[in-house]
Formats: structure tokens, C-alpha cells, sequence
């Protein structure tokens, strides 16, 4: 193998390795959003769905869902508790399931908020964390200090002395009165930065240890919506949290896989949420838009060209939200959330997976009304999802016609597409629109341990293809694997690349893959051959480099996809000397192997040195494995 480290053949932008972030498979409600809570606002379809409600002296009646549809439009049902009497936790309670149960850990403090309303005084509520069968792991008391007729909010903190998987959260009343609730919200003090009603710390954990170079968001299909009224708006995810309006999740019956009847989404973690965890792990924010079409697999509803107006506005709002001054409508809202200085949004796609001559047509009009006013901000264009079909040929030439900035191809394909299609970009042209491989994952129907499995024979050839991805870094400037998380207990879509349970987490072989890129991303992509030839599959041999010219270090990585070991000489023909010793790090193991809570790295890279002789280094690759060949130059 011959590198060429001088010979630099594309830059690789520092957005190249990215994730993508969709609220599937309990993503954010949930998942990443810690709230604990499910169907705080009694706002979904069936209203007290998460709740039991139970007490010798709960009669019917004394629990009501009630509905102020005039003055709380976003947020219009509360729940009125009547109660005489209460003395003991046999007497009035409701309970909340949390989504899937709630995970409590031993130490941790919780805490606990709500809106009320009283006309007088006359109720102590005391807060309950539990056990599977109801033991009391954790209690706390809120006694609602205020009365009249507006509401309040009042918060207490609960200690839990046990760990749990799958615990609950009870409320029992003591005492006679009547009491209005609202916004009932249970949040682990351990959010990621300790924000209060923040993130889940060891998912953003996972993202931020990969050092991202964009987060793609809010995703996928719940851009689009089942329907357009379903649609994903940014507007409606700012604010204070009890005026964010939810709506049913996209993937709430979802027919395919697995339904979730409970599955809405609440937007506590909204827009703002997204562009500060972009900030606080260095990634740039890429968001993407309704292009004014809702979701093709499922309607073909459109918004009729007349009316996309407010559509493209919401683009243009976007814009003013994350960039604007402070005096500016909507960095006037940025600023009153806690962050008047700018987000610096730079990119934004228009449109998920959308396609035809009604998507050209709409996107037409909101590329003419961004560009006017915001030239300087990319934009990214769908090509569907059937990367061999004329339909996308047809949208690609398009786009490439149209000067687009960037087009978003989305691919979810067999391992031996992905080993085969290490070339996919060598043929594409170089100096026209640039690719965002936003979406694709290897799945795999007839594996041995089940099918669509994130095992090792996947992120195997994932990183064979993008070693491809890597050497045309000058057509594809952005990727991300898809989907990102899924909750082990509630899921609608596999493979992904993260899976928890309510206290766990573990990366896939494919986030170890990722992962090892997104590190070692470099800086310029450097000429690296076999016998003249890109290597892309012969021998089962996959290879790119990369040098990154901050370090002042050549990164080679290399796959091998064979079953048999195999020695390879590289050879680094450069004006700089090389160290004498190199850091290899690898990936190896069995086609069928899996990471999983109890065994979280047994895909996972280790590191040995190397000799390096002179301009020389010997390379033993092990059966089925990534290689990341480190080596400084002087
Ligand atoms: O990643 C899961 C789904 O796959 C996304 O929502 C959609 O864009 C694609 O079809």
C-alpha cells in the first residue's frame, strides 16, 4: 500500500462526521428529554393515560380531567383532585407509570414540580418514588403554600435509596380540599450540565465522546408529520414548557414495527434545547424543515403553492431565532430563554424525504426567499431513499441542475450494498453540489442472532463504504448514521446506533465504528493506493487516509473483510520522517457479535504500537476488522 502523504487530494470539512437525531424509538420523550413524567399536561388523546388514579376515599367524581380550551390553548386540561378526609396512602393517590417504568438510581436526588391551583388551603401532597409492587423508595412532601384563584408553581426534591428499572412515582393526598394540577414533572437532579428539566447526561455523554461535527434534527419523518397538521413546527417547541403544544409522535402507530399508543411528543426538548446541546458539544446545528409536504410513505397531503407562505417564513424566523440581535423579534426570544448571543446557524435542510415535481416546485420558493435574504446559509435538499432508482437519479440531476448546496441522500441497505458501493462516490463530479450522506445504515434481514441487528458483520461493512465516504471528503462534506437511539422497551425502528433501557447505555459496534471516524477525521484527505488502484474491495481490502495537519500525524484507516488475516506493508512516501513507532487501533471480532447492557464493549477498539521501519510499517489486520493506523510526523 503506497500513501502519498504529500500528495493532499480534498480537504475534509470539519463537519464531516455528524449525527442525526430523531424523536423514534422513545428518542427524546422518553429518551434524551430525563423528564420522567409521562402525560404530565393530561394532554394526551386519552387523558389520563400513564395514570391510575385509586383511594377508599376517591369516589366518582372526586377525579376529574378538566378542559379550559379558551384560556390555555396549547395546554388546555388540568386535573381536579377532591378530597375528604385523607389520613393514610390508602386513601387517595394517583400514580404515574413513567414510559417505561422510570429508572431511579440510589444517591440520586429527584426533582419534583407542578402547577396548581387552590382555592384554599387545605391539602399536603406527599411524592413517592417506587418500587415495581409499590415500596417506597424515596419520599418527599409538598405542602401548596399558595391559594385564589390563579395558578402557581411549586417544586420539592425527593431522595432515592434504591436503584430501580422500572420504578413509579406516586402522589398521595393527605388532608380535605380541592386542588387543580398541571405540568405534574419528575426530573433526576444528574441532567446533562445539571440543567434543571434538561437532558438525559450519559446519552449526550455518548454524542459529545464522539465529537460530532453537526447534529442533523429534529429528523426524519416527524419533520413531515403523518399530516401536515402533525408536522414538526419549530415555533411551537420555544417557550416556557407548559405552552408548548404537543401532538401524537409520527411513530406513534407506527404499522411496521412496534406501536406505541403512548408515544407523543411534548417538546421539552424543542428547538432552543437542540441548538444549545449543538453548542455544548461543538457541533454545528443542522435543522431540518416541512418543505410543505407531509410524509410520503404514509399522504400525499401538500400545502397548495398559494398558501406556503407561512412554511418559508418559519425558515426565514429560524434563521433570525439562532442568528439575530437581540432586538430582533426572534432573537428576542432566543435571548429571553438565556442565550442573547448567537446560535450561528450556518445550514438548514428544506424538506425530509421528499421528491417529485411538488417538492421541486416548493423548494424552488423557499431556496429563492433564503437565499434573498440569508445567502449565506446552506441549503440541503432531499433525494429520497432509493439510492439505484431513476427516482433519485432524476431529483439528483435536478438539484445538481438547480445549484443546490447540498443533497441529502438517504440510504438504509444490505451489508453487500455497502461493501459494494465503497465506490459509490468516486464517479460523482467533484465540482458540483456537494452530498450529505444524511441517513443509512446497514441492515441485514437474514443474520443468525435476528435480523436488522446492529452486529458487527454491519459496522463491518458501514466502515468499508465509508472509506469511500472518506477519500471523496470533496463531494461528501457531511454524514450521519440513522437513526441515532432507541429505548430497548419501546422501539419502532432497528438497527440504531444507541440503545438504552431507563438507567443504561451502550454504543453498538456501529457508534465504535462511528466514533473512530468522527476522531480521527483529519484534516486533508492524502492519496492512498495499491497497485496503482483505490483500494475498495479487492481482497477484501478497504482503505482511506487522511492527515491532519494540527497534529501533524497521518491516520490510515484500513477494513479488512475477509475471514482471514492478512499482513499489508504501507509504504509513506513523504518529504517529513516519520516517528519510529505507530498506534494501531482496532476493531475485530465475529460477523455475528454484539454489544448489550451486560457486555457494552465487547466490539470496542483496543490500541497497540507498532514498529514503523524507516518510511515502512508493517500491518497485521486481523480477521473482519477495522484499523485505524496512527502515525506522527516529524
Ligand atoms: O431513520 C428512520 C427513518 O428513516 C427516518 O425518520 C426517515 O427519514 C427515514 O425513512
Amino acid at each position: 500500500i503506497i500513501v502519498n502523504a504529500d500528495k493532499l487530494t480534498a480537504k475534509v470539512q470539519p463537519t464531516m462526521w455528524g449525527v442525526f437525531f430523531e424523536d423514534i424509538n422513545l428518542g427524546a420523550d422518553g429518551g434524551l428529554y430525563a423528564e420522567l413524567i409521562k402525560n404530565r399536561s393530561f394532554e394526551f388523546t386519552t387523558p389520563l393515560m400513564g395514570w391510575a388514579v385509586k383511594g377508599k376515599k376517591i369516589a366518582e367524581g372526586d377525579v376529574l380531567v378538566l378542559n379550559r380550551q379558551e384560556a390555555a390553548e396549547n395546554n388546555p386540561r388540568y386535573l381536579q383532585v377532591k378530597v375528604k378526609d385523607a389520613e393514610t396512602p390508602a386513601d387517595a393517590t394517583i400514580t404515574n407509570e413513567g414510559f417505561r417504568g422510570m429508572g431511579i438510581k440510589k444517591g440520586l436526588k429527584y426533582d419534583f414540580s407542578v402547577m396548581y391551583r387552590q382555592a384554599s388551603k387545605g391539602l399536603k401532597l406527599h411524592l413517592e418514588l417506587q418500587d415495581e409492587n409499590g415500596k417506597s423508595v424515596g419520599s418527599g412532601i409538598l405542602t401548596p403554600n399558595e391559594s385564589g384563584i390563579g395558578w402557581n408553581k411549586q417544586s420539592a426534591s425527593l431522595m432515592a435509596n434504591t436503584d430501580i428499572k422500572k420504578g413509579k412515582f406516586q402522589i398521595w393526598f393527605e388532608g380535605s380540599g380541592s386542588i387543580d394540577l398541571d405540568m405534574i414533572s419528575l426530573f433526576p437532579a444528574n441532567t446533562w450540565k445539571k440543567r434543571p428539566g434538561g437532558l438525559r447526561a450519559d446519552m449526550v455523554q455518548m454524542l459529545a465522546d464522539m465529537k460530532p461535527g453537526f447534529v442533523r434534527f429534529p429528523g426524519g419523518c416527524i419533520v413531515e408529520g403523518r399530516d401536515l397538521a402533525n408536522r414538526y413546527q419549530w415555533k411551537k417547541t420555544i417557550g416556557p414548557i407548559e405552552e408548548r403544544e404537543l401532538i401524537m409522535n409520527r411513530w406513534n402507530t407506527e404499522f411496521k414495527h412496534k406501536p406505541a399508543p403512548d408515544y407523543f411528543q411534548t417538546f421539552g426538548l424543542g428547538f432552543f434545547e437542540y441548538f444549545q446541546m449543538c453548542e455544548d458539544i461543538g457541533a454545528e446545528a443542522l435543522p431540518i424543515l416541512n418543505c410543505g409536504m407531509a410524509c410520503q410513505f404514509n399522504t400525499a397531503e401538500l400545502v397548495p403553492l398559494d398558501q406556503l407562505g407561512p412554511y418559508v417564513q418559519d425558515a426565514l424566523d429560524l434563521v433570525e431565532f439562532a442568528n439575530g440581535p437581540v432586538t430582533s423579534t426572534w432573537g428576542k426570544k432566543r435571548a429571553d430563554m438565556g442565550h442573547p448571543e448567537p446560535f450561528n446557524l450556518k445550514m438548514m435542510g428544506i424538506g425530509n424525504e421528499n421528491w417529485g415535481p411538488q417538492y421541486l416546485e416548493r423548494l424552488a420558493i423557499f431556496t429563492k426567499a433564503m437565499k434573498d435574504k440569508y445567502p449565506n446559509i446552506k441549503l440541503i435538499n432531499s433525494s429520497g431513499t432509493d439510492p439505484d432508482g431513476a427516482r433519485f437519479d432524476q431529483l439528483n440531476n435536478a438539484h445538481r441542475k438547480n445549484k443546490a448546496d447540498f443533497i441529502d441522500e438517504h440510504y438504509y441497505r444490505s451489508p453487500e450494498w455497502f461493501f459494494s458501493n465503497a465506490t459509490r462516490y468516486d464517479s460523482y463530479d467533484k465540482n458540483s453540489s456537494k452530498v450529505f450522506a444524511g441517513e443509512y445504515a446497514a441492515h441485514n434481514k437474514n443474520e443468525p442472532n435476528g435480523p436488522n441487528i446492529n452486529n458487527w458483520r454491519a459496522a463491518l461493512s458501514e466502515a468499508a463504504f465509508l472509506t469511500g465516504v472518506e477519500r471523496n471528503a470533496d463531494v461528501v462534506n457531511m454524514a450521519s448514521y440513522a437513526p441515532l437511539f432507541a429505548h430497548t422497551d419501546g422501539w419502532q425502528w432497528s438497527p440504531d446506533m444507541i440503545w438504552v433501557d431507563n438507567t443504561s447505555i451502550y454504543g453498538t459496534p456501529t457508534y465504535f465504528v462511528q466514533k473512530q471516524y468522527s476522531l480521527n477525521k483529519g484534516t486533508n484527505v492524502v492519496d492512498i493506493k495499491k497497485g496503482n488502484k483505490v483500494i475498495a474491495g479487492k481482497d477484501s481490502l478497504y482503505a482511506s487516509a487522511v492527515i491532519d495537519q494540527n497534529k501533524n500525524e497521518l491516520i490510515i484507516k484500513m477494513v479488512n473483510a475477509s475471514n482471514k488475516a492478512q499482513t499489508q506493508t504501507v509504504q509513506v512516501k513523504s518529504a517529513k520522517k516519520l516517528a519510529s513507532t505507530a498506534i494501531l487501533t482496532s476493531i475485530a471480532n465475529d460477523l455475528k457479535a454484539v454489544n448489550s447492557f451486560d457486555d457494552a464493549t465487547k466490539v470496542s477498539p483496543t490500541d497497540e504500537r507498532i514498529d514503523v521501519k524507516g518510511k515502512n510499517v508493517a500491518v497485521a489486520l486481523k480477521p473482519y476488522s477495522v484499523n485505524i493506523l496512527h502515525i506522527a510526523l516529524k
